[in-house]
């Protein structure tokens, strides 16, 4: 279905838990957002409620998915979520976002089965040190396992998300360490731009044009590609030799709202028709209506309303005017 701005609105994330494993310092600070600001009085979705959910999704026009959190392997129904998800008629595509922490070969291998089609996993770092300085934990050598088997696996798309923070984790030799895993893994290495959403206020970020400059230094030859399509506002490059590409995404740097295709439901059923701004509709109270009928009906006008209310763009340059204040942990990564 289009929105106000003629914007084709096909792709839904949906968190699943609030909860997460790790406490990076720009999401979850000491764990302290999801303690703080979850709503905590209603349970999440059950598998059967998000497959209605996507149900009617896919009635208004929305056809990809994207499981998130807080960390959604914390679930141990997120493969029956998946692959509810996955057997809906009109289901193009089911996509997960981890930390990878949890992503051991079972569980992956549970994942493929359950119908996932594409996995990205958080990595801001290669370096121990400093992603126990990030995350608060220690463990990244299980989440680079995840990704390396999910990579050579070779039956989903990998990605991995690296946000920079400046003085943290934007040296030039972490930003070519990240990169060079685009030659090993077939993989997409992504530098997505640092948003000022919650404890990410407090960080100063990097856009795409300082990442390249570093990249240009070592890999004269990168160049853009411009076939690169999927569902997103990545921009790819390609460096000979390299199995995978190097993506970005900068929400600030380059804004990208009028190509913006996407709903996003929070673990507490705000539905959010922008990152930017808090929700006007939520889905939990629909789920004390009995009849499933009704039920379907009243979550398609819900849905259709937040298509509609979907703002022409986001307002991250005039942080007065956001108004969320929930952190990514909460409101889905
Ligand atoms: N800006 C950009 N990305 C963020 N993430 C969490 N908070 C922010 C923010 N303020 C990213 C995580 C992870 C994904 C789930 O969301 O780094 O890759």
């Amino acid at each position: 279905m289009k929105d106000r701005f003629n914007r084709e609105i096909e792709y839904m994330r949906l968190s699943i838990t609030s909860e997460c494993n790790l406490s990076c310092i720009y999401c979850n600070p000491e764990g302290a957002c999801n303690k703080t600001t979850h709503k905590g009085k209603n349970k999440y979705f059950s598998p059967q409620e998000l497959e209605e959910i996507c149900t009617a999704a896919t009635k208004c026009g929305i056809s990809s998915f994207r499981i998130t959190g807080g960390e959604p392997l914390l679930r141990p129904d997120c493969e029956e979520i998946i692959s509810r998800i996955s057997g809906i008629e009109g289901v193009r595509r089911v996509s997960l976002t981890t930390n990878g922490r949890l992503l051991t070969p079972k569980r992956l291998s549970e994942l493929i089965s359950a119908g996932l089609s594409g996995i990205n996993i958080s990595l801001d770092t290669v370096d121990p040190e400093t992603d126990r300085r990030i995350s608060g934990s220690g463990g990244l050598g299980e989440t680079l396992e995840g990704i390396r088997s999910a990579a050579n696996d070779g039956r989903l798309a990998v990605k991995t998300n690296t946000v920079l923070l400046e003085g943290v984790n934007d040296t030039p030799r972490e930003i070519l360490a990240l990169a060079e895993l685009a030659r090993e893994l077939p993989a997409d290495v992504r530098f997505i731009e640092l948003m000022p959403i919650g404890p990410g206020g407090r960080y100063k970020g990097r856009g795409s044009s300082e990442v390249l400059r570093v990249l240009k230094e070592s890999y004269p030859k990168i160049t853009r590609d411009l076939t690169a399509g999927g569902n997103g506002p990545a921009k790819y490059y390609r460096i000979e030799g390299f199995k995978g590409r190097i993506g970005f995404i900068d929400a600030i740097e380059e804004k990208f709202c009028s190509r913006c295709n996407r709903l996003r439901l929070t673990s507490d059923g705000d539905l959010k028709p922008c990152l930017c701004y808090a929700a006007t509709e939520n889905l939990r109270d629909i789920f004390k209506e009995n009849d499933i009928m009704i039920r379907m009906e009243k979550l398609k006008g819900a849905i259709e309303r937040a298509i509609e209310a979907k703002p022409e763009g986001h307002c991250f340059e005039h942080r007065e005017k956001i108004s969320e204040e929930n952190s990514m942990v909460n409101i889905g990564g």
